[in-house]
């Protein structure tokens, strides 16, 4: 299909999660895509690659992620891909910068949602047109948490709850906002329906045949409240994702296994 108007749309952490799906929704919709990560030889926080890659970009959509819980990497991790990111796209005359951030992130100031805020800073005040969607934990967090959580037979999860969203869904939401030009603050994209964060752990770690055991662990700290006040919900005027955590079980969850 051919969209209205094909745009040249470069991917800063297209092998993620999300990632994939803005690749596979920008194809679909009939645009052309320039992937990137470390693997095809683009490293957003030292800036090799992107100035041959963002050659002719419309607009670069930024879903690179950095595997901490801790301020300081998280901090400079988004400090510095958005600074390589924004002069490269400056250099390159892209007139968009499309960042996807989290629901519930103002006035963090530890762990990893301080990098975000920090990202998003720079965004807002930066030389490149810009739009930030801030979206809920993707379903998709379950497993990945589990993943990072290591192995073993019990499996530490946060108390609290959240209203996660299909990761295909937020993808397709980036394709829209790339198509839609710069537009600031996007409206916040949640998922159907709210639940306890260890609930989902214990499903999904169920419906892949895992037997490990979740403990529910109120986190200290800033983000441990923040989750058990229901910091991380998206508000009233929230757009909201279609795929409930169930239906994404019975679809797409072995692909992330
Ligand atoms: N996960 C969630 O529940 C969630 C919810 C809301 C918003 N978000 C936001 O969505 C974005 C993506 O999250 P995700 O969970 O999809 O991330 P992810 O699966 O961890 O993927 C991260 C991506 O970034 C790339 N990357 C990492 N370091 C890089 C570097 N130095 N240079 C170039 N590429 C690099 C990785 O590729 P290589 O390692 O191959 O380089 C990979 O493609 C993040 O901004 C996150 O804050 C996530």
């Amino acid at each position: 299909m051919t969209p209205p108007q094909q745009l040249r749309i470069a991917i800063a952490g297209a092998t993620g999660v999300v990632g994939r799906h803005v690749v596979a929704h920008a194809r679909a919709a009939g645009h052309s895509v320039v992937p990137m990560s470390r693997g095809t030889g683009q490293d957003v926080t030292t800036g090799a690659g992107l100035a041959e890659a963002l050659t002719g970009a419309d607009v670069v959509v930024d879903v690179t992620s950095v595997l901490t819980t801790r301020t300081r990497p998280a901090v400079d991790f988004c400090t510095r891909a958005t600074g390589k990111l924004l002069a490269a796209e400056q250099d390159a005359g892209v007139g968009h910068h499309l960042a996807l951030s989290i629901v519930g992130v103002d006035g963090a100031r530890r762990g990893y949602y301080a990098g975000k805020v920090a990202q998003e800073r720079l965004v807002t005040a930066g030389p490149v047109p810009w739009t930030v969607l801030r979206a809920t934990q993707f379903h998709e967090f379950a497993a990945q948490l589990v993943q990072r959580t290591g192995i073993g037979p019990v499996v530490a999860v946060p108390a609290g709850r959240v209203c996660t969203v299909a990761a295909s869904e937020v993808g397709a939401a980036l394709v829209a906002l790339a198509e839609a030009g710069p537009s600031g603050r996007a409206t916040d994209l949640g998922g159907p329906e709210e639940a306890e964060l260890a609930d989902l752990v214990r499903r999904w770690l169920a419906a892949t045949g895992q037997r490990r055991r979740v403990v529910r662990v109120p986190l200290p700290g800033e983000l441990g409240r923040r989750m058990r006040a229901g910091g991380l919900l998206p508000g009233p005027d929230a757009d909201r994702g279609r795929a409930t955590f169930g239906e994404w079980l019975a679809g797409d969850a072995a692909a992330v296994r």
